[in-house]
């Protein structure tokens, strides 16, 4: 089972074992599957999104999302493994979100995945879906001209239902996370799906507001951030963080996005736009698969100017207090991902602000920034190496933390 990889960055060879993964991911509203060899090639993709079902109440459904990969799973694991080449006696273990997410939708891939790795006889191995948001990054860091990683790794996962900050290391081949930031309230990607919806601009309205920003003034509408104070657990001198780190302790640096989804509605009351507001909605609700230029030509100036400053305001929150949990924790690598990670705007940013302070940023490819199974299976590879299977009675956590 050993394989020789050419790192052509490096001009060296790294003997790895040949281990193929098949990943299933269901904890939200896409229900993936695909095969990752070694953790670093994936060999096939595969990702059946929900959107159309979920469109029509501007968000996720939790029975409709269960429903859904209930019919997509099977289809979809077939099609991971006919375009890897592979079959369900040639893959060598099954890996599966095991959480955080829809306790429901998560209990579908779980449930299969448990069925196939029993009926094969394959290892079972469980993963959380936030350490696959970060190995979605590493699949893209490793093809990076300087392939190695310097510890230790920021890794800021943003996306409908998380915006953490993870401080990672790594120890006798372990990835290791502890907790130090996440929102008090909405998560990220939730803010930029909730003003979608009350600017009646579609559903998922992430991807909606990142191509209709650029049509838009940034610094037309001025919104406050909530300044959290950053939490200390004890006083602490200028430096001391390295031990900090070592002992668990240390700062925090917490977000909140609710207050500008009141902030946005405010504006739209007292601007009157909610005519304008429900004259769109009508006319989408009209139109099959709107696209962009559709949506474009039913916006005013006046509401391409609150799209680019809102989302203006989210990014520049975003990369400030990442950037300043950076510095603190004196991190050598900054990892962004999670569905909001494929955000234009949010990209650009990270990369000035963090080039100007010498810290190397990476992000997935934007198409394994949201929910997929390639990062499950990458992420599986190192569990496997070290043996670390589930027993069959293992359920699906909705709350998992990550450490
Ligand atoms: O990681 P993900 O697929 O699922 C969760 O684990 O939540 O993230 C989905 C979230 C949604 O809120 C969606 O609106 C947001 O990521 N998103 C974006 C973009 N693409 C997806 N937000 C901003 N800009 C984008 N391009
Ligand atoms: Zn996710």
């Amino acid at each position: 089972m050993l394989r020789v990889v050419k790192n052509f960055a490096r001009a060296t060879a790294i003997i790895m074992p040949d281990v193929t993964i098949l990943g299933i991911e269901s904890s939200c509203d896409e229900t993936g599957a695909a095969v990752v060899r070694s953790g670093q090639q994936i060999l096939s993709n595969v990702v059946a999104s929900q959107i159309a079902t979920h469109q029509p109440y501007g968000g996720v459904v939790p029975e409709l999302a269960s429903r859904e990969h209930l019919r997509a799973l099977v289809p979809v694991v077939r099609q991971a493994l006919a375009e890897a080449g592979q079959t369900y006696a040639s893959v060598d273990a099954i890996a599966v979100t095991q959480g955080p997410g829809l306790a429901g939708a998560l209990l579908v891939g779980i449930s299969f995945a448990k069925a196939l790795a029993f009926a094969l006889d394959k290892p079972l191995i469980a993963v959380n879906h936030l350490e696959g948001h970060i190995h979605a990054v590493l699949l893209e860091q490793r093809q990076s001209e300087d392939a190695e990683l310097h510890f230790p790794v920021l890794a800021l996962v943003v996306s409908g239902g998380h915006t953490h900050l993870y401080l990672a290391e790594l120890r006798e081949n372990l990835w290791t996370y502890r907790n130090i930031g996440h929102t008090r309230d909405d998560a990220a990607g939730e803010a930029f799906d909730k003003v979608a919806k009350l600017l009646a601009l579609g559903y998922p309205g992430g991807p909606i507001i990142d191509r209709l920003a650029p049509h838009g003034d940034p610094l037309a509408v001025k919104f406050q951030m909530a300044q959290i104070k950053r939490r200390d657990r004890r006083d602490h001198k200028q430096g001391e963080h390295k031990q900090d780190l070592a002992q668990g302790d240390g700062p925090h640096f917490d977000f909140s996005y609710s207050g500008i989804k009141t902030a946005v509605l405010r504006y739209v009351e007292t601007e009157n736009m909610k005519p304008a507001i429900e004259a769109r909605r009508q006319a989408l609700a009209g139109i099959d698969k709107p696209a962009l230029e559709d949506v474009l030509g039913l916006c005013d100036r006046q509401t391409l100017n609150l799209v680019a400053s809102f989302q203006r305001t989210m990014v520049n929150d975003l990369v400030t207090k990442t950037l300043t949990a950076a510095r603190e924790y004196d991190v050598q690598t900054l990892f962004v991902s999670g569905g909001v990670a494929a955000n234009r705007e949010l990209r650009a940013a990270f990369e000035r602000q963090a080039g100007m302070q010498g810290l190397p940023v990476f992000f997935p490819l934007r198409a394994l920034s949201t929910d997929n199974a390639a990062m499950i299976a990458a992420a599986a590879f190192p569990k496997f190496l070290r043996r670390e299977f589930v027993a069959m009675d293992f359920s699906a956590e909705a709350g998992l933390a990550l450490r």
